[in-house]
């Protein structure tokens, strides 16, 4: 494989390598990554004398010397990294080229510059291949300083910024780690069903999918243009097809010819057809399908109720409850109308499902998904990183260090109870009124995990009436075996259970939450044949990122975000 293929290994490991001289073409495009000139141990000064091809959009550019000749600094996204390059006078207009976001690609040969400059290598232009202008006055994202707030307002083109850039590859090495960690423990990647027709959470928060809005739509502007046959064009059509059965009747009493009967007959035949499409057109109502005063999805795409699924929890289950160790990773919706932080409409979840586990096995792995993450970042991701401690969150390193190093504090919810009830009496104040019995807030989950513990915090053994119905019910009747995992900077990262394996007992919860049994049939076979003792969890993989970086909006760390009001793009 082509050296420019891979993210080069962190720095230390990198110095014990021998460094060639060269650098290769990226495999699939006519230039070389930018990452594997600069982001050698380095710097890219063993590369001196070689002749390259770049190619990237320009962060900035100024022309000196009177004009003679102008720096870039090149970025092509490959690394946080900008390579400097000098184009002469000679070459090409140069006010064409210093424009924020111009996209220039280069030949030239690779020099050291003179003593005293931030650079240990420069690209020494002998041609410009290719230009992308950009008029500086219209360009949206220009060198200012720009919000993020005001970035989400042009989701086409804040990748061009150094921040959304790095939180894209960090997001990409997050995705890989996760592959990685689940693949190296023997677990398949169960892709679950976007569109589904359950509802896991039972929390009434999906969207719903259908084309019966979209149909009457039609419906309504076909009518317009074509309306529906009137009660008079209907009779009319009649009188036609009694007329001509008249016709028909007559020349079979007078004995015509077998031809001039026939004749006859087609046109009967024409006129019956013609009423019956009438007739049926008459029918047409604009307007939702209806039956018994309720909208009628036997006429909907699926012939039933269909929605965006929240989780694929459910559906990974039956793979779990079959091939033992299973992991889904994709996109989840729900339909929340929170405005917060930390809630998007469209996010990814990771959900891992173990057989033959219990809440134990289900913490552990967790808490060593989690680890592989940090150290993950730690390792592949350090220069990006090193942006985001640098220009958001100056202890997000030694965080990811802590929690990859650090036992996770685990306590059940009573007494995560009784230390917030301590707190309060202490003087701390919460929003909400803190009891047993209550659904953790997210002040609560963060005065735990940031002010109590400042690290990791798993609180399980949740009490049922605040936790979904799959959730496995403990021998106190009162509690279930459920467990969140509690980050700094987020509160909530990561949700999960051991599920409830007995038929009995997932039946009568199913009823006591107020759930109908048939949805759920097939699931309750997975206790019914064959159950075993399982768990799992699901991971919000935006919050993960949030958690990482120190972002502080999760509107800014996926690359379309969608919520209430918005879903640009
Ligand atoms: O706790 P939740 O709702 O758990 C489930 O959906 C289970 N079915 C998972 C399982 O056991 N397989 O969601 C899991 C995680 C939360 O801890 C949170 O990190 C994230 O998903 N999450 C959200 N992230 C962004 N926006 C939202 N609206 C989120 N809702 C949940
Ligand atoms: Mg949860």
């Amino acid at each position: 494989m082509a050296e420019t293929d891979q993210a080069p290994p962190p720095s230390d490991q990198l110095a014990a390598l021998n460094l060639t001289d060269t650098v290769e073409k990226h495999a699939f495009s006519d230039r070389v990554l930018i990452r594997s000139i600069v982001g050698r141990p380095d710097g890219g000064a063993g590369l001196a004398g070689q002749r390259v091809r770049a190619g990237g959009w320009v962060k900035t550019g100024r022309e000196q010397g009177k004009g003679t000749f102008a720096f870039l600094e090149l970025n092509d996204g490959s690394s946080p990294a900008n390579l400097q390059v000098i184009v002469d006078a000679g070459l090409a207009v140069l006010s064409k080229l210093v424009a924020t976001g111009t996209c220039v690609m280069v030949d030239g040969i690779l020099k050291v510059p003179p003593e005293g400059t931030r650079q240990k290598i420069e690209l020494r232009v002998e041609k410009v291949v290719s230009l992308g202008e950009v008029d500086p006055a219209k360009y949206p994202i220009p060198k200012t300083k720009l919000t993020l707030e005001f970035l989400r307002d042009h989701l086409h083109l804040r990748a061009r910024t150094n921040t959304i850039a790095a939180i894209a590859r960090i997001r990409n090495a997050l995705a890989f780690a996760t592959h990685s960690f689940f693949q190296e423990h023997n677990f398949l990647y169960v892709h679950t069903p976007i569109l589904t027709t359950s509802d896991c959470e039972g929390a009434g928060e999906m969207f719903q999918v259908t084309t019966l809005i979209s149909e009457s739509e039609k419906l309504e502007k076909e009518l317009i243009k074509n309306p529906p046959p009137s009660e008079v064009d209907i009779e009319a059509a009649r009188q036609v097809v009694s007329e001509r059965g008249e016709a028909v009747k007559q020349l079979k009493a007078a004995k015509a010819s077998k031809s001039e009967i026939t004749a006859s007959v087609a046109e009967l035949n024409k006129a019956k057809e013609n009423l019956s499409k009438l007739e049926e057109r008459s029918k047409l109502k604009p307007g939702i399908p209806k039956k018994d005063g309720k909208i009628d999805y036997t006429q909907d795409f699926f012939a039933r109720q269909a929605f965006l699924t929240v989780s694929g929890q459910l559906q990974v289950e039956t793979y779990a409850c079959a091939v033992s160790n299973v992991y889904t990773f994709g996109p989840t919706f729900r339909a929340e109308h929170s405005h917060t932080s930390r809630h998007l409409a469209e996010f990814w979840m990771v959900e891992p499902e173990i057989a033959f586990a219990d809440l134990q096995d289900d913490m552990n792995c967790a808490e060593a998904y989690v680890k592989y993450m940090c150290n993950w970042l730690l390792d592949k991701c350090l220069d990006d990183m090193q942006f985001m401690a640098k220009s958001y969150d100056k202890g997000c390193i030694d965080r990811l260090r802590m929690v990859a190093s650090i036992p996770f504090v685990r306590i059940s919810y009573t007494e995560a109870v009784e230390l917030l009830e301590e707190a309060v009496k202490g003087g701390k104040k919460f929003e909400n009124e803190v009891k047993w019995g209550i659904d953790l807030a997210s002040e609560h989950e963060r005065y735990l995990t940031e002010v109590k513990f400042q690290k990791p915090v798993i609180v399980y053994n949740y009490p049922k009436g605040i936790k979904a119905f799959y959730m496995r019910l403990n021998d106190d009747l009162k509690t279930v075996a459920a467990m969140d995992v509690l980050v700094p900077k987020v509160g909530e990262l990561i949700g999960g259970s051991q599920r409830e394996e007995r038929y009995e007992v997932i039946r009568e919860r199913i009823l006591e939450v107020g759930l109908p049994l048939e949805p759920y049939e097939w699931y309750l076979d997975l206790r019914r044949y064959g159950t075993v003792k399982h768990c799992g969890f699901g991971l919000g993989f935006e919050r993960m990122i949030l958690f990482a970086t120190g972002i502080e909006n999760i509107r800014d760390v996926i690359p379309f975000p969608r919520y209430p009001g918005r879903a640009d793009l």
